[in-house]
């Protein structure tokens, strides 16, 4: 408490208890979907989750391959809340879907619109495919970031306007609507743990963090609602860390992952069954199926594809965010002690390249990154890297060093001499550039693996599958939609089983 009066000491307590929390109106029909969010669960099953303001007793989305024709319906009876939140989480999952078709969808409602999305792609279709990566990204607008220039401290000023959402990452995404299928966002969403860098937001923590949360993803939902949107953990979905001063006043949704499991746990798929003809991969993708640990850790299949989502977070030693972790945030764990690390060895083990050539590991934080040693994460290299290499991942893509950067193929902190042709190390990327109220990262130490790396300006990562051998990898400024840089992985892929 004493820490608290030190705090406001000096403030303009009336002005600032004047200003109201910037919550969104209330609809009057409170079974309103908002906050809609699309993600792919099977190769042949999408859900759909929503949040309304009101608790739903069954929760139902029509959907069909024509718009005037919704004749299939999901339903289920999840509506989940806690304590702090005003709105309630929902999740259904479209079932028997034909691959890579346009759907029509309409959440039940008498106030929702239809909306459309292209089904998942079968694994192993060749069809050439970009997807999109964006980590860090946080609200825009008076709570969040804007993009008015502060040269001085690459942190951004509040708006004198309505925020355009037109000239941000989410409006870029809008902009290249038809260039991409799907966007992965390994943590960081919203980042309503730094309500308190507002002053207006100042007296009132829980409705403020929760007022972020919900601007936050009503402003992702053009987004989230007809790409699958693949999510997983970063240390502000659970961090109360940065309100030492003010700890007592952190609200229960803001800890432990809280407002990210409500939001996602239905919505994430597990892992695919494989489709190799070796029993042994059978048997190893059903054993990482049983050990995947959604929205936390879990992988899917898209064409030429096989996607890994790992938690940085918590569940493996030292874990940063884990109890008695470095962050000292006191999250998780959620699985058993080893389960993460044996659905990873599982998972990668069972990839048949013949199917799907390509593998690509996604979580949130680096252990190859410009800046310095702060901005590793020691433990994650000591617990990830060696699966990594032995299976022959092709790209890590991490985020939350604010700034984008390709690294050169690496293990063991030794760069690959093959370099992009044909590299036994995996390739590694940060695209923690996409936007937030904390700015950007300095460039800081360039280690002798770095290639690439931009800290001038919101930015964030495309990337596209050109065939079996090719992947093209692009870092895109935000507001302009330059390309900032272009390279081309190349890889043989010559085994159906990589052990090395
Ligand atoms: C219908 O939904 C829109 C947002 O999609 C909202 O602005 C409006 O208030 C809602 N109408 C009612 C009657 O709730
Ligand atoms: C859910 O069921 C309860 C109890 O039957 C009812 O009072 C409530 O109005 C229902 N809510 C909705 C949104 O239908
Ligand atoms: C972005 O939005 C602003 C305000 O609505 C508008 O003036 C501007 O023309 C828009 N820019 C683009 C590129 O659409
Ligand atoms: C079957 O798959 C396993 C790994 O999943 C691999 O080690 C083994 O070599 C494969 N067998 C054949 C005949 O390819
Ligand atoms: C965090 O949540 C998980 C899952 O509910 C629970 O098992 C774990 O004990 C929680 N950790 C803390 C520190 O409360
Ligand atoms: C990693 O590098 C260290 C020092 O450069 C070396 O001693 C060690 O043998 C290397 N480990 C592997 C697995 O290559
Ligand atoms: C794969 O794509 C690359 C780059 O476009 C191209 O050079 C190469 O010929 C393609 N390979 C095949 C087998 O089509």
């Amino acid at each position: 408490m004493v820490q608290q009066s030190t705090l406001f000491k000096g403030l303009p307590l009336l002005a600032v208890a004047a200003l109201a929390v910037d919550y969104p109106t209330l609809p009057d029909d409170l079974t309103t979907p908002y906050q809609q969010r699309l993600a792919i669960m099977s190769p042949t099953a999408v859900s759909i989750g929503w949040n309304t303001y009101e608790k739903l007793n069954s929760s139902c989305v029509d959907y069909g391959t024509s718009s005037s024709d919704l004749s299939q319906q999901a339903c289920s009876t999840k509506s989940t809340t806690y304590s702090t939140s005003r709105t309630y989480s929902n999740a259904v999952t479209l079932t028997g879907l034909t691959p890579a078709t346009t759907y029509y969808y309409k959440i039940v409602s008498d106030n929702s619109t239809v909306q459309q999305f292209l089904s998942p792609r079968t694994p192993g279709d060749q069809t050439p495919f970009t997807f999109d990566v964006v980590i860090d990204l946080g609200v825009y607008g008076a709570d969040g970031y804007t993009i008015t220039s502060d040269a001085s401290t690459s942190k951004r000023e509040i708006p004198a306007v309505e925020p355009d959402l037109n000239i941000t990452t989410i409006g870029r995404l809008a902009d290249t609507y038809d260039d991409y299928e799907l966007v992965i966002h390994p943590g960081d969403f919203a980042y309503a743990d730094d309500w308190y860098l507002k002053l207006q937001n100042l007296l009132d923590g829980t409705d403020a963090y929760q007022a972020i949360l919900e601007q936050f993803y009503d402003q992702l939902a053009p987004i989230a609602a007809g790409k699958p949107y693949m999510v997983g953990p970063g240390n502000h979905e659970a961090d109360c860390d940065e309100l030492s001063l003010l700890i007592d006043l952190c609200p229960e949704g803001q800890r432990n992952f809280t407002d990210f499991l409500h939001r996602f746990d239905a919505t994430m798929p597990q892992a695919f069954p494989s489709t190799s003809t070796n029993t042994t991969a059978q048997t190893l993708a059903a054993t990482a199926r049983t050990l995947s640990n959604p929205p936390f850790w879990y992988s899917f299949e898209y064409g030429m594809v096989h996607f890994t989502m790992i938690d940085t977070e918590t569940d493996f030693p030292d874990a940063p965010d884990g109890p008695d972790g470095s962050a000292g945030l006191d999250g998780g764990p959620f699985g058993q002690s080893g389960q993460q690390l044996a659905f990873l060895a599982a998972d990668l083990a069972s990839v048949d390249r013949t199917v799907t050539p390509w593998v690509i590991v996604a979580g949130h934080r680096p252990w190859y990154s410009t800046g310095g040693s702060d901005d590793l994460c020691a433990p994650c290299q000591a617990a990830f890297e060696d699966l990594l290499y032995q299976y022959g991942v092709d790209l890590g893509v991490f985020g939350h060093v604010h700034n984008a950067q390709r690294l050169q193929p690496v293990y063991n902190d030794t760069v690959d001499a093959q370099g992009l042709n044909d590299p036994a190390a995996p390739m590694y990327i940060v695209a923690g550039g996409a936007g937030n109220i904390e700015g950007l990262s300095s460039v800081g130490t360039e280690p002798d693996y770095t290639a690439f790396v931009y800290a001038e300006d919101y930015s964030y990562s495309t990337i596209r599958v050109l065939n079996a051998t090719h992947l093209q990898v692009e870092f895109i400024r935000s507001e302009t939609g330059e390309v900032l840089d272009s390279s081309v992985l190349y890889k043989s892929h010559t085994e159906q089983f990589v052990r090395q």
